[in-house]
C-alpha cells in the first residue's frame, strides 16, 4: 500500500465500512468517464461514482463556473439575495416543469439533508408528524433521512424518534411466493392495496407524507409500473398526504427525463434532489416546493436554516450544469446510449445464470446476481462485493448494494465506451457463473 492509501487509513473514517480490511485506491486524475490510480491504471467509472457524475470528470464550464464564483463572491450568508443563488432556483423551477410554477426552493449540502428538510416542510405545512415510505429504498445516512431509509442501513439509527412507518414497493421478481401477477395492471394494483392499508393502519389523518424514489436507486434499480405513482399521488390526495419524489438519485437525466417523474404522469408536491444538480463539483441538494407550500410559509415562519444552505459556490455550478445539460444534449444521449445498454443488458440476462435480472431505465441499470435462477436465492454480499473487486481489477469501476451491481455511467458516455465496459463485465459474470 502506497504512503497516501495508509494516511488514510490512519486518518479517515470510510464509509459503511470495517476500516482494517480496506485497501483504499489512490486516485490522481479523471477526464471524462475514466479515472486513473497512482500506478496509472485506467478505470471506466461505471457507476459514476455514486452515481452523481452525470457530467462526467473535468467538464470545463462547471470548473470556470466556480472558479469565477470563488473570485467573485465565494460566501455570503444564506439570508442575503445574490445572483446565482436566485438564478438556481429559477433554473431548478423551470427544470421541475409546469407542476412547479410558483414554486420555490430551500437548498442544502447534499442528498440526506434534502429529506431531512423536506420531512420538517412536510411537518410544518401538514400539521401532521407520520412518514410512509418504501422498505426498499435509501434516502440518505443522517438520522431521520436513516429512518425515512427502508433497507439495513437504517438500523444504526433505531429505534429513532418516532414516526417512521415502511410498505412494501413494487419489486415483482421478488413478490412473495404466493402472490402471481398476470400483467402490469395486476402489479399496480396489489403494491398500490399495500401501500393504502398502511395508510389506514397508521392513521391516515397523522400522515404528513409519503416518500418515494421516483426510481428506486441503489436498492435495485427498480422503474415502478406504469400507473404505480400516479395510483400513490391519487391515494396521497384521497387522505390529505403529500408525496414527496426523492429524486436525488433518479434525477438530471439519469432515467431519461430531467426528473424521473415527468415520465411517470404524477406530479409531486415535493421533489428532494442533489447528486446531478452539481455532478460532485462542489456540493449541495435541496427541496423543491410547489407553489400551495411556498404560499404557506408567506406568513407561516419556516423553522429550516443551514449556515450553508444556497452556499454561493454549489448555486454557480448548479446554473452551470443544468445549461451543460442543455449544450450537451444530454437527454438525447441517454435515448441514444441508453438503448444501447437495454440491448446489451439482454444479452447479458440471457447468457449468464448468475444473473436473475438486470433491470435498466435510461443510464441507470442493476445486475441482481444470485446462486440459483429458479429458486432466485441471492448471491451472498461478500460474494457481490468479489464480483465488484473483480471488476475493479480489470478496470470496470462500481459498487453493490447487497446482491445487485450497479451500471450508471456518466451521461456522457459514448456508445462505444458502453460497449467496452460492459466487454469486462461480461467476461466477469462468466466467471462467477463458474462458480
Ligand atoms: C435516493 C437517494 N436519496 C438520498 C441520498 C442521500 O444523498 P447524500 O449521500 O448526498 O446525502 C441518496 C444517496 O445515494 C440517494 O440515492
Amino acid at each position: 500500500m502506497s504512503n497516501i492509501s495508509e494516511k488514510s487509513k490512519k486518518y479517515n473514517l470510510h464509509s459503511w465500512s470495517a476500516q482494517k480490511a480496506l485497501k483504499p485506491a489512490v486516485i490522481t486524475k479523471a477526464q471524462g468517464i475514466f479515472f486513473w490510480d497512482e500506478d496509472g491504471k485506467k478505470y471506466y467509472d461505471m457507476s459514476a461514482q455514486l452515481v452523481n457524475s452525470n457530467l462526467g470528470h473535468g467538464n470545463k464550464a462547471l470548473i470556470k463556473a466556480i472558479k469565477d464564483q470563488a473570485d467573485r463572491l465565494p460566501f455570503i450568508g444564506p439570508g442575503y439575495a445574490i445572483d446565482v443563488r436566485s438564478d438556481a432556483a429559477e433554473a431548478l423551477i423551470d427544470f421541475a416543469g409546469p407542476a412547479f410554477r410558483g414554486g420555490k426552493v430551500f437548498f442544502t449540502n447534499a442528498g440526506a439533508e434534502a429529506n431531512e428538510n423536506a420531512l420538517k416542510i412536510a411537518k410544518q405545512y401538514t400539521g401532521r408528524w407520520k412518514f410512509l415510505s418504501m422498505y426498499n429504498s435509501y434516502h440518505g445516512s443522517s438520522f431521520g433521512a436513516s429512518e425515512l431509509t427502508g433497507e439495513p442501513r437504517r438500523f444504526a439509527a433505531e429505534p429513532g424518534v418516532p414516526g417512521f412507518y415502511h410498505f412494501d414497493g413494487p419489486y415483482p421478481y421478488r413478490a412473495p411466493a404466493q402472490v402471481t401477477f398476470k400483467d402490469e395492471a395486476d402489479q399496480t394494483k396489489y403494491y398500490l392495496d399495500r401501500l393504502e392499508e398502511s395508510i389506514t393502519r397508521e392513521g391516515s389523518d397523522l400522515i404528513a407524507a409519503v416518500f418515494v424514489e421516483t426510481v428506486v436507486g441503489s436498492n435495485g434499480v427498480l422503474a415502478p409500473p406504469k400507473d404505480y405513482l400516479p395510483g400513490v399521488k391519487k391515494l396521497c390526495e384521497k387522505y390529505g398526504i403529500l408525496l414527496v419524489c426523492d429524486e436525488v438519485m433518479a434525477g438530471f437525466y439519469r432515467t431519461g427525463t430531467k426528473f424521473a417523474f415527468q415520465q411517470f404522469g404524477v406530479k409531486p408536491d415535493i421533489i428532494t434532489f442533489a447528486k446531478g444538480s452539481t455532478c460532485g463539483y462542489v456540493p449541495l441538494g435541496g427541496a423543491i416546493v410547489k407553489k400551495e407550500i411556498a404560499k404557506h410559509f408567506d406568513d407561516n415562519k419556516m423553522w429550516n436554516g443551514l449556515t450553508y444552505s444556497a452556499h454561493p459556490m454549489g448555486c454557480a455550478c448548479c446554473v452551470a450544469a443544468i445549461a451543460e445539460y442543455e449544450r450537451l444534449d444530454i437527454a438525447n444521449n441517454v435515448a441514444k446510449v441508453g438503448k444501447v445498454l437495454s440491448d446489451e443488458l439482454d444479452k447479458i440476462e440471457e447468457k449468464h445464470r448468475c444473473v436473475g435480472e438486470a433491470r435498466r431505465i435510461g443510464l441507470f441499470a442493476q445486475v441482481e446476481l444470485v446462486k440459483d435462477r429458479a429458486t432466485k436465492e441471492p448471491l451472498s454480499v461478500p460474494d457481490a462485493a468479489k464480483v465488484v473487486g473483480l471488476l475493479k481489477s480489470k478496470g470496470f469501476a462500481t459498487y453493490n448494494n447487497l446482491n445487485g451491481i450497479m451500471i450508471a455511467p456518466p451521461l456522457i458516455i459514448t456508445a462505444k465506451e458502453l460497449r467496452e465496459g460492459l466487454a469486462i463485465l461480461d467476461e466477469v459474470l462468466s466467471e462467477v457463473d463458474a462458480w
